[in-house]
């Protein structure tokens, strides 16, 4: 199971000393929860090295489009954030998509795997999809436009994170999570040939839900925000995802 901490734009320099329990935790964790955190920019670089010697891995939450180095003010690309040290990355974060449509989710991926990071590619449906029932067409060509051209999949794990339930307190139905996670899962085995698909449920995750979200037997982690950023909660949420 995957627990990966999205800090989205929190943290200063000191946050690097909130990783001491988890670090101590991680090095007790029984059931091998494969911790992630991606902190801003400005902090990967501490994060990676207070953890070298650990199993936690840190990822960035975005890339420019193009790779490698150019004349993009502004623009930090993929090879950078592996010369960093960093394994993973998430792209097409809902906060992150009004300034990026599939097509360039596509290149920021493309880019990503050249670097061989791990990817995590956030698809979900916002409340006016869901209403119109149109959350399937939704995650359907997020999928297929984000994944276009590309036939190895092996580094990239599915975040569904409908919009209606990041930061809300929200979150689907049961039913709904393993239908959708279902459909996920089917399409890229359908349309990439891809079977060993990854789907993680991110939006709103936290101590009191972890328990009831863990029962959803197609689930393979969760992208934790909010919770992620104070130690002991996300200590708390991995250590009662064990059931
Ligand atoms: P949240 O955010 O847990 O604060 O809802 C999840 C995310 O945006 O990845």
């Amino acid at each position: 199971m995957y627990f990966i901490a999205n800090w989205k734009m929190f943290g200063t320099i000191k946050s690097v000393n909130s990783l001491n329990k988890v670090i101590s935790y991680s090095k007790t964790n029984k059931h091998k929860a494969k911790i992630v955190y991606c902190p801003p920019y400005t902090l990967l670089k501490s994060f990676v090295e207070k953890t070298k010697k650990t199993n936690i891995k840190i990822g960035a939450q975005d890339c420019h489009t193009q790779p490698n180095y150019g004349p993009y003010t502004g623009g930090i690309s993929s090879k950078m954030i592996k010369d960093l040290g960093c394994k993973f990355i998430i792209i097409g974060h809902s906060e992150t998509r009004a300034e990026n449509n599939n097509k360039k989710i596509n290149l920021k991926i493309k880019s990503a795997l050249e670097e061989k990071l791990n990817i995590i590619l956030c698809i979900g449906e916002k409340l006016v999809d869901k209403n119109k029932n149109k959350t399937k067409n939704v995650l359907k060509k997020q999928l297929l436009e984000g994944l276009k051209n590309l036939s190895n999949l092996n580094k990239v794990i599915i975040a569904y994170e409908p919009v209606w339930s990041i930061g809300t307190g929200i979150i689907p139905s049961e039913n709904d999570l393993i239908k959708n996670i279902k459909f996920i899962k089917d399409t890229l085995k359908k349309s990439k040939n891809f079977t060993k698909s990854k789907v993680l449920y991110g939006g709103s995750v936290n101590p009191k839900n972890i328990k009831n979200l863990m029962r959803i037997s197609n689930i393979d982690g969760f992208l934790i925000g909010g919770a992620s950023t104070n130690e002991k909660i996300f200590i708390d949420i991995i250590r009662k995802s064990i059931i």
